[in-house]
C-alpha cells in the first residue's frame, strides 16, 4: 500500500532509514491527474530501485496563466489508486507553504543558457524557471538517489539534466521513453479533455513525427518542419511549432548531420487542448 504524506518530516525520516541501509530511493515528481504514463514511470522505477517516492504538487510558479493553474485537474483519490497499482512506496503531497515557505528564498535565478528560450520556453516565458525552482526544492526535501522523468517533456528533462550538472546535485536522472496509446498518441493528462474523435485525430501528431523521421534524408530541415506544420494544419490542428533541434543544446538546426543527436518537437492545439510530443531522429 502506498503511504501518503502531506508534510516532509515523517517521510524524510523514513527515507533516511532506507538510505542508511544502503537502499537507493527513486523519485517521480508529478502534478497529479495521474494516468497510465505516470504508472509506467513508477513501475519502471520500481523495477530498478528498491524504494520509489512520487510527489503530487501543482506548482504555481510554472504556470504563466492563472486560469490554467485554477483549471488544472486535482484528482487525489484516483491518483492514490494508480500509485497503489504501480507499487509506489510513498506519495508526497505537500502544501504550497512547505514548498515555498515565505521565510525562504527558493528562486534559483539560474542562467539556462538559452535552453529555456526556444520551443515551450518561447511560448511560455518563465515556465522553466518555475520548473527548475520546484524540482530543485523537491530534490532538496526528498533527497533521492535517482530522479525519474518522461521523455515526452523533452525540453523539461533536458533543462533538468542541465540544472543537475550546473548545480552539482547528487542525483542520477533516468529518462523513460514516452508511453503511447496503440494509435501512437503520447499519454498525457490533457488527453482526457479531448473528445473521442479528438483523441483519434490527436494521433496524427505521432504519425507526422514518424513521417518526418522517414523523410529526414530526403528533405532539408526547413522543409521537414514546414511539411509537419502543413500536415497538422490540414488535419485541423493549430500548430505552434514543429522544430528540429540539437538534442542537447535545443538550438534549432539548419542541417541534420549523420549521427547527430537531434530531436523533432511539436506543440499543437486541438479542441482547445495544447498537446506536445517529440521524436529523437
Ligand atoms: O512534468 C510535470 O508534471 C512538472 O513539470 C513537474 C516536473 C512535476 C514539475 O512541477
Amino acid at each position: 500500500m502506498t503511504q501518503v504524506f502531506h508534510s516532509i518530516e515523517p517521510l524524510a525520516q523514513l527515507l533516511y532509514e532506507h538510505i542508511s541501509k544502503g537502499e537507493d530511493v527513486a523519485f517521480v515528481p508529478t502534478m497529479g491527474a495521474l494516468h497510465e504514463g505516470h504508472a509506467l514511470l513508477m513501475e519502471e522505477a520500481k523495477k530498478h530501485q528498491p524504494i520509489v517516492v512520487a510527489s503530487i504538487f501543482v506548482n504555481p510558479t510554472q504556470f504563466n496563466d492563472k486560469k490554467d493553474l485554477e483549471k488544472y485537474p486535482r484528482t487525489l483519490e484516483k491518483d492514490v489508486v494508480i500509485c497503489n497499482g504501480a507499487g509506489l512506496d510513498y506519495l508526497y503531497v505537500p502544501e504550497v507553504f512547505e514548498i515555498y515557505p515565505p521565510s525562504l528564498n527558493t528562486e534559483l535565478n539560474l542562467d539556462l543558457e538559452g535552453l529555456d528560450k526556444v520551443m515551450e520556453g518561447a511560448f511560455r516565458p518563465g515556465h522553466f524557471d518555475g520548473v527548475c525552482q520546484v524540482v530543485k526544492r523537491l530534490l532538496d526535501l526528498v533527497r533521492p538517489t535517482h530522479l525519474y522523468m518522461g521523455q515526452k517533456d523533452f525540453q523539461q528533462f533536458t533543462i533538468i539534466d542541465f540544472m543537475i550538472k550546473k548545480l552539482d546535485i547528487p542525483v542520477k536522472l533516468v529518462v523513460i521513453p514516452t508511453s503511447r496509446q496503440k494509435s501512437g498518441l503520447a499519454r498525457s493528462s490533457r488527453n482526457a479533455r479531448l473528445s473521442t474523435k479528438g483523441r483519434q485525430k490527436a494521433a496524427t501528431i505521432y504519425r507526422t513525427l514518424k513521417s518526418i523521421e522517414e523523410k529526414k534524408h530526403e528533405l532539408p530541415v526547413p522543409e521537414l518542419e514546414s511539411y509537419g506544420m502543413k500536415r497538422l494544419k490540414k488535419a485541423g490542428f493549430e500548430p505552434e511549432y514543429v522544430t528540429i533541434s540539437d538534442g542537447t543544446t535545443l538550438q534549432p538546426l539548419k542541417v541534420l548531420e549523420p549521427g547527430q543527436y537531434a530531436v523533432v518537437c511539436v506543440a499543437a492545439w486541438l479542441e482547445g487542448v495544447r498537446l506536445i510530443d517529440n521524436l529523437v531522429l
